[in-house]
C-alpha cells in the first residue's frame, strides 16, 4: 500500500522518498511469526528508515498503519512523537497529510485508526487531505477517510480496491501540497 501511495504521488508529478518507521517491538515476539519476521528481513534491505529530515523535506506525507486494538501502531506514534522539534519551528504548518490504514478483520477500526493519526497533525496545523466520495470507486471501498485494507487475519493481500484508494489519497494529497505551493508563490 505504501508503494501505491508512492506511485500515487509520482503520477500526479511529486518526488518521493518511501520511508519506514524503526521496529520497536522485540526480536522474540517478530520471531514468533514469520510472517514478521519476513516482512521485516525485506524491508531492511528495500526501504530506508525514516529520519525527521524526510518530514521537513516534504510538501506533502502519507502516514500508513496497520491497526492496533483502534488505534495508530505504538512504532509509528513513537515516531510521530520524536516531532516536537519541527513543530516548534513551524517546519510543519501546513503541510499536508493523509493516511493508510490496513485491519486483520471488517470494520476492525479503519475509520478510527485514521482519525486517531489525524490528531497529531491537527496539533501541527497541517492540513489532512482524505479520498472522500470523490470518485466513482469510493462508493465500492467505502471508507472516505484514507486508503484501507482488510487482509481477513493476512489471509487477503491488499487488492484492487484497497491500492486504489490509498493512491487516490496519494493524488489528492498532492494536487493540494501543489496548489497551496503555486497560491503561497
Ligand atoms: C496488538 C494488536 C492489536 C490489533 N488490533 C486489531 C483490531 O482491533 N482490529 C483488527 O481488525 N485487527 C487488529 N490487529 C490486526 C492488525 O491490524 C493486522 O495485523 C494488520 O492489519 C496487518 O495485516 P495482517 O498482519 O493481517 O496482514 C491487531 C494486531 C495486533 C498485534
Amino acid at each position: 500500500m505504501a508503494k501505491a501511495a508512492a506511485d500515487g504521488a509520482e503520477k500526479a508529478g511529486a518526488q518521493t522518498r518511501l520511508r519506514r518507521v524503526p521496529e520497536l517491538a522485540p526480536q522474540e515476539a517478530v520471531e514468533s511469526n514469520e510472517d514478521w519476521a519476513k516482512h521485516l528481513d525485506r524491508v531492511a534491505d528495500e526501504v530506508e528508515e525514516v529520519s525527521l529530515d524526510d518530514l521537513e523535506w516534504a510538501d506533502a506525507v502519507l502516514f500508513g498503519t496497520p491497526t492496533r486494538f483502534g488505534n495508530v501502531a505504538a512504532q509509528l506514534k513513537q515516531f510521530m512523537d520524536t516531532t516536537g522539534g519541527l513543530w516548534q519551528a513551524g517546519k510543519l504548518t501546513n503541510k499536508v497529510f493523509g493516511g493508510f490504514v490496513t485491519t486483520g478483520t471488517e470494520h476492525g477500526g479503519h475509520e478510527s485508526t485514521l482519525l486517531a493519526l489525524f490528531n497529531s497533525i491537527y496539533h501541527w496545523g497541517g492540513i489532512v487531505v482524505t479520498p472522500g466520495y470523490t470518485e466513482e470507486d469510493q462508493f465500492v471501498q467505502g471508507n472516505p477517510y484514507g486508503g484501507s485494507h482488510t487482509s481477513q487475519n493476512g489471509e487477503v493481500p491488499p487488492d484492487e480496491k484497497a491500492l486504489g484508494s490509498t493512491a487516490l489519497t496519494a493524488r489528492r494529497v498532492v494536487d493540494v501540497a501543489r496548489a497551496l505551493k503555486r497560491a503561497d508563490a
